[in-house]
């Protein structure tokens, strides 16, 4: 049982099952919170020649602080106040305040200041003298003080650099030797450059869909904490079973292990150590009496949980999420100090699925899948950017309303892309909670970075902090170290070829070697990716940076391409597994009013919308896509045509978005002779806005659905019809069910023509949907539509079924003006279902006149969070019932107030 301990005595060994059992919090450890908020006049931020010295939040961050200090133009993200402001991001700001000490802090033997987030590079001084610095927001800094410490009143001055400086001096410091490129972010960005050189959020320096705010401040939390026996820093939580393949029908025993970090004052000094696991009935625990015999032990302790005494956690839509605290105590006997640290857990086997498509023929290459608890599961979902580029402008509410809307749109698993933060704790509570999974990169996103001794240390210390910090939370399933950054490099994105061995050498060093072995060691039981997109093991058989990283026959892949057609899922390629793709829209006008200014800025090619666009060509491209399939207003650029170009975009990136994602949804169930296809995962690029811009989300910056989010709800339901038009223009209807269930029903397919509410044709057939598998359930001839050919008018299919969300599909693009019949919607009446504290549920009847394609339904006002049940549909009944579900208690009358409609007829410019 020695193994237990690495560096300890065991006196002791109890181990008991009780029923009932409190903990105390922490007890007896001496702590000093430093957070204040500016109202109290506590901490001050002073800039390089004190002409500005204005009270500050903690945590916090200077662009906040100075404009709540009316030092900024406000709101923040105002036409061009990114710009405006950027002589924030070249002052050094200095925090400071004042802190009474106790003689009872003074007394404790080992006292630390903890800094749980230094947004970036300082040097902290307290009494003035120096203790220590910092270089990277992501680390969690601990330094020692007590030397520095005394009764009564005490200073803390933390000296922020410029980041902007910073990173420019450590850029030419670089180059001095090599330069690691990129020089600099396109012009399109209006950014700052060589975001690289410094461990701060990467987008922090803006990005092709956000603005540069590059903060200074104390981002998370601070405090001084002394104590004079060992205190559970940081605990690791291992639940492993005592079969290889633990599955849902196999019985289990789980062997949770607690591996826990303490920092010891006092070596020697006799104390207990505790895990309790709170089970269905009751909870176990296991208790020890130890000697710690060093400043830093590791210790591993553990239970039995039998599988009858926990329910399995599953994806979201594959069974519930239910959770158990496992909570770790520290008791020093001499001290009457107590440590405790509480986690979440949840019962689940995650396994990254690489195996042979075809074992005769390895050409054919591998599958890449997630297997939960012995399930397969086509993950589902988007990708995250920071929520907002201020990290203390993130609320709970804003992250809560997130994952909430992941949830509701049948998302299964969310990827933390590489360019932004680490995410709160509360967002993977969240994720817990929902059975989001998280597919977690590191935070090194679209360029080279360097690889010398001193950046590799910090690296380190940031994996050592983020895995330590993230580790028990069921929903993360996979580590990645970057985001196409092995792609950047074998594709020669900034000119590295020249110097190739130099930079695959700098990768192998930063990613492998640091990143990669650093996951590894402390946490052997995920997957750690070398990148995204990658071919997982062909890429580490390649070296690790693969021929093609984009290979459709390993790992997964990102796609764009904005100049096909979007609407045609014969461009998307045939890849196993789908990280990111996507195409850009704008929000809805009235989250853009918010701002801009209406009168100078309303309309497509205005200074400000330019402004707004950083992805080079975004607006042509976005053009190209509404002229290909919508019609097109014969004025874009005026402002009569601002919010019908809005709208179309919006129309086209749905479209889009949902022609992609039911390809590869389908392709889950084809595998072809080259060894393509048996895609299992489709994560659209990208959930959430971080301001008011053109962007690839489906989620705006103030929460609203954008058209896609709700397309999205549909595509991603667990079971779907999915009709397209094959090569040989026969039309295809497939079922792509996620589903344990074989299901019987009956579908039904219309074909309309634009002009009439009557069908051409209507008829029922009875189908049976496969479990879990994607299949052709209906083949519809030419034949069947042949009337549609020689008409002017242009027809629609139109499918339904019991309990699956309706689609449709456009045999002809509706693109000429002509065949949109005005379909005179109407509201004919808003009743309220439901008026409660916590939401209320209104019902929206409309009715139609014809065929109404892309009914939009909104509320101008930006400050009403919550959803319709579904949006930018094809109305084909005369009348319809759509119910909006507000997040908040709402009037009916506030809700009527804002409520717009509009249809693809409305924009028609005639
Ligand atoms: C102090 O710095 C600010 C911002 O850099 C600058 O605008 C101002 O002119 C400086 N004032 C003095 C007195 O140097
Ligand atoms: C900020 O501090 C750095 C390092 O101490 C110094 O080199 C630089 O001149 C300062 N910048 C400003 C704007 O005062
Ligand atoms: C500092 O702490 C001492 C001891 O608890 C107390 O007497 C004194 O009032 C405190 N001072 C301030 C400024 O809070
Ligand atoms: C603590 O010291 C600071 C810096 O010397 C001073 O500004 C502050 O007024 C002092 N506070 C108290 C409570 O004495
Ligand atoms: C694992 O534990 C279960 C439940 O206690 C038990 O039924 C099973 O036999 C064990 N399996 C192995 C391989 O030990
Ligand atoms: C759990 O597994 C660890 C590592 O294999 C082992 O050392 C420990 O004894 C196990 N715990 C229990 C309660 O069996
Ligand atoms: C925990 O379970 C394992 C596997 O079922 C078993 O071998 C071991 O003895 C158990 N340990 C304890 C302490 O009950
Ligand atoms: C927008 O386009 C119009 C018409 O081509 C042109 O007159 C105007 O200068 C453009 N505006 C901007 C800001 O590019």
């Amino acid at each position: 049982m020695n193994s237990l301990l690495r560096n300890g005595v065991i006196l002791e060994l109890i181990l008991f099952t009780v029923l009932e059992f409190c903990w105390g919090q922490n007890s007896g450890i001496e702590s000093v919170n430093l957070n204040a908020e500016r109202e109290n006049q506590i901490w001050k931020a002073v800039n390089s020649n004190k002409t500005i010295n204005i009270p500050a939040t903690v945590p916090g961050g200077i662009y906040t602080d100075l404009e709540k200090s009316g030092l900024l133009s406000t709101p923040i993200y105002y036409r061009f106040n990114d710009l405006e402001t950027r002589w924030v991001a070249k002052e050094n700001w200095t925090f400071s305040r004042s802190f009474n000490v106790t003689s009872d802090l003074l007394s404790k033997s080992r006292i630390g200041l903890v800094c749980h987030g230094l947004d970036t590079v300082s040097e902290i001084f307290v009494n003035d003298v120096s203790v220590g610095t910092s270089d990277n927001m992501f680390v969690r800094y601990i330094f020692s003080i007590k030397d520095f410490l005394k009764l009564g009143n005490n200073t803390i001055d933390i000296k922020f650099q410029s980041p902007v400086e910073y990173a420019q001096k450590a850029w030419e410091k670089q180059s001095s030797d090599y330069p690691v490129l990129p020089r600099c972010v396109p012009a399109n960005y209006n950014g700052e450059c060589h975001a690289n050189h410094i461990r701060k959020m990467q987008a922090s320096f803006a990005w092709d869909w956000g603005p540069a705010y590059p903060s200074s401040g104390i981002y998370k939390d601070i405090y001084i904490e002394g104590f004079n026996g060992a205190l559970v820093r940081d605990s690791l939580l291992f639940i492993t079973s005592n079969v290889s393949r633990p599955s849902y029908t196999r019985a289990t025993t789980w062997n949770v292990t607690a591996q826990v970090y303490l920092e010891v004052a006092d070596p020697y000094e006799p104390g207990t150590i505790r895990l309790e696991v709170s089970t269905k009935n009751g909870s176990v625990v296991f208790e020890q009496d130890v000697i710690l015999t060093e400043n830093q032990v590791v210790l591993n302790i553990s239970v039995n949980v039998t599988g009858d005494q926990v329910n399995l956690w599953w994806p979201n839509g594959y069974g519930k999420q239910p959770l158990y605290t496992v909570q770790v105590l520290y008791t020093s006997n001499n001290y009457g100090e107590t440590s405790l640290k509480s986690m979440e857990a949840g019962f689940r086997f995650v396994e990254l699925v690489q195996e042979d498509i075809d074992f005769t023929d390895v050409e054919k290459g591998l599958t890449f899948y997630f297997r939960v608890n012995g399930w397969p599961i086509y993950a589902k979902g988007s990708n995250t950017i920071p929520i907002h580029v201020l990290p203390e402008r993130v609320t709970q509410e804003m992250t809560e309303w997130l994952m909430e809307s992941a949830k509701e749109a049948n998302m299964n698993m969310l990827r933390i892309w590489g360019g932004g933060i680490y995410e709160s704790d509360n967002l993977y509570s969240l994720a817990d909670k929902y059975g989001i999974m998280i597919w977690q990169d590191f935070m090194f996103a679209c360029s080279m970075y360097p690889a010398n001794t001193e950046f590799l240390e910090s690296v380190k210390k940031e994996v050592d902090t983020q895995v330590k910090r993230l580790h028990y939370h069921p929903s993360i399933v996979l580590w990645a170290t970057n985001n196409e950054n092995e792609a950047a490099l074998r594709g020669n994105w900034y000119g590295t070829f020249l110097n190739y061995s130099r930079f695959a050498a700098d990768y192998i060093k930063l990613y492998i070697d640091t990143i990669k072995t650093e996951v590894n060691k402390l946490d052997p039981s995920r997957e750690c990716l070398p990148s995204s997109p990658s071919n997982g093991l062909e890429t580490e058989d390649e070296g690790w940076i693969a021929k093609n990283p984009y290979s459709n026959l390993y790992g997964d892949v990102h796609y764009y391409n904005y100049l096909a057609d979007g609407w045609k899922w014969s461009i998307y390629p045939r890849t196993r597994f789908a990280s990111e793709y996507g195409f850009q829209s704008w929000p809805y006008q009235h989250t853009l009013y918010s701002v801009i200014d209406k009168d100078q800025d309303a309309y497509w090619n205005s200074t400000m919308m330019n402004h707004r666009q950083h992805h080079p060509l975004g607006q042509a491209e976005m053009r190209l896509q509404m002229q290909l399939h919508l019609p097109f207003p014969r004025d874009h650029k005026d402002t009569s045509t601002f919010e019908t170009m809005l709208y179309l975009a919006q129309v086209t990136q749905s479209m889009a978005v949902k022609a992609e994602t039911e390809f590869y949804r389908r392709l889950k169930g084809l595998l072809y002779s080259s060894g393509e296809g048996l895609n299992m995962g489709a994560l659209y690029w990208q959930l959430n806005d971080i301001w008011p811009g053109a962007s690839w989300a489906s989620i705006e910056s103030n929460g609203r659905w954008k058209m896609l989010h709700y397309y999205a709800r549909n595509f991603f339901a667990p079971v779907i019809l999915s009709p397209f038009i094959n090569q040989k223009g026969e039309v295809e209807v497939y079922t792509i069910s996620d589903s344990k269930d074989r299901i019987q029903a009956l579908l039904r397919v219309r074909l309309f023509q634009l002009d009439s509410l009557t069908p051409l044709k209507d008829y029922e057939i009875l189908i049976d949907v496969d479990p879990v598998a994607s299949a052709q359930v209906l083949l519809i001839p030419i034949l069947f539509f042949e009337e549609c050919e020689n008409s002017v008018s242009i027809c629609l299919l139109y499918f339904t079924m019991f309990n699956v969300p309706d689609n449709f599909l456009f045999l002809t693009y509706p693109k000429e003006r002509a065949v949109i019949q005005n379909p005179n919607i109407r509201i004919e009446e808003i009743t309220s279902v439901e008026t409660a504290t916590n939401g209320s549920t209104f019902a929206v009847k409309l009715s139609t006149e014809a065929i109404a394609p892309f009914v939009f339904l909104n509320n101008q006002r930006n400050d009403i969070t919550g959803w319709f049940s579904d949006n930018g549909f094809v109305m084909v009944n005369p009348i319809q019932t759509v119910y909006f579900q507000s997040k908040n208690y709402l009037p009916i009358d506030e809700f009527k107030e804002g409520l717009e409609i509009v249809s693809l007829h409305d924009v028609i410019d005639l």
